[in-house]
């Protein structure tokens, strides 16, 4: 796989010696910690076949079978402080979409703020890491999962209303070394822009994000909120019009989208 992977992506590709295929890890992203500590180089990118303890935003589970599709962690240490990266999620997810639509020919949307969704189903999604020293990043962890192969009986019950895969959309069979490649390339090509590209990335996450413009509910602890997502600021925090008349900024808690997942 791994050497597929590399062929795809090419010789004179500046991350082709740093990539890791493992058939079984807890945790791509728990694996690229640890060699994160130990002193990984930027652009250091972990894969596996099968994730058996994947994770996902607020403590969730993201349930990665063997050969089903990519799970994927890089290691970057970008030259600035931690204020200059508030938008790394959404450069990630536009990173992924890109990826995505050059695997497949597929257009995925983003939830915000970090699901990847087509036609109302999750396809994957994304969770960065950051360790700090002082007022400087040590290193961030981008991990990035895209369901590739499942059909809908694939799915565990718990999420097969609403999960999706890219085999589900695509005309043609979706090839995973193809998707973890374009991810490697778009990923490599978002790092070289992260901070001089911010405008850009911003303006194509709010292009892709699907949660502006509709109602929502905001979930913080045992809270709900009802409101109307407005806009998407260049941190990539969520303005949203609560029913009460506030308007409010939204760095945090679970942003359901009223038609999606299940939420009526
Ligand atoms: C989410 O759905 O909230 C984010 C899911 C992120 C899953 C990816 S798979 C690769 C990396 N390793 C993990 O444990 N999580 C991320």
């Amino acid at each position: 796989m791994r050497s597929e992977i590399l062929s795809l992506l090419g010789d004179d590709h500046p991350w082709n010696n740093l990539v890791q295929w493992h058939e079984q890890v807890a945790s791509t992203n728990d694996h690229a910690k640890e060699l994160a500590v130990r002193g990984a180089p930027h652009g250091t990118v972990i894969l596996a076949n099968r994730q058996t303890g994947g994770r996902g935003r607020m403590g969730r589970t993201f349930l990665s079978p063997g050969g089903m599709g990519v799970y994927l962690s890089v290691i970057l240490r970008p030259q600035c402080k931690p204020e200059d990266l508030m938008h790394l999620t959404c450069a990630a997810a536009v990173a992924a979409c890109d990826a995505v639509s050059a695997a497949t020919g597929l257009n995925a949307g983003i939830k915000w703020t970090n699901d990847l969704v087509i036609s109302g189903r999750k396809l994957g999604g994304i969770l960065t890491e950051l360790s700090f020293s002082g007022d400087r990043i040590d290193y961030a962890i981008i991990g990035i999962g895209i369901n590739c192969r499942q059909s809908v009986a694939d799915f565990d019950t718990s999420i097969r209303s609403f999960a999706g895969s890219l085999n589900m959309f695509a005309c043609k069979s979706v090839s995973t070394a193809q998707v973890a490649a374009e991810l490697i390339r778009s990923l490599q090509r978002m790092d070289e822009h992260l901070i001089s590209g911010k405008e850009d990335i911003m303006e194509r996450y709010r292009h892709a994000c699907i949660t502006v413009g509709k109602q929502i509910s905001l979930l913080r602890g045992d809270t709900v909120k009802y409101g109307f997502a407005e806009s998407i600021d260049e941190s990539g925090a969520l303005t949203v019009r609560f029913d009460d008349g506030s308007l409010q900024t939204v760095t945090s808690g679970e942003v359901s989208i009223r038609g999606m997942y299940g939420y009526v």
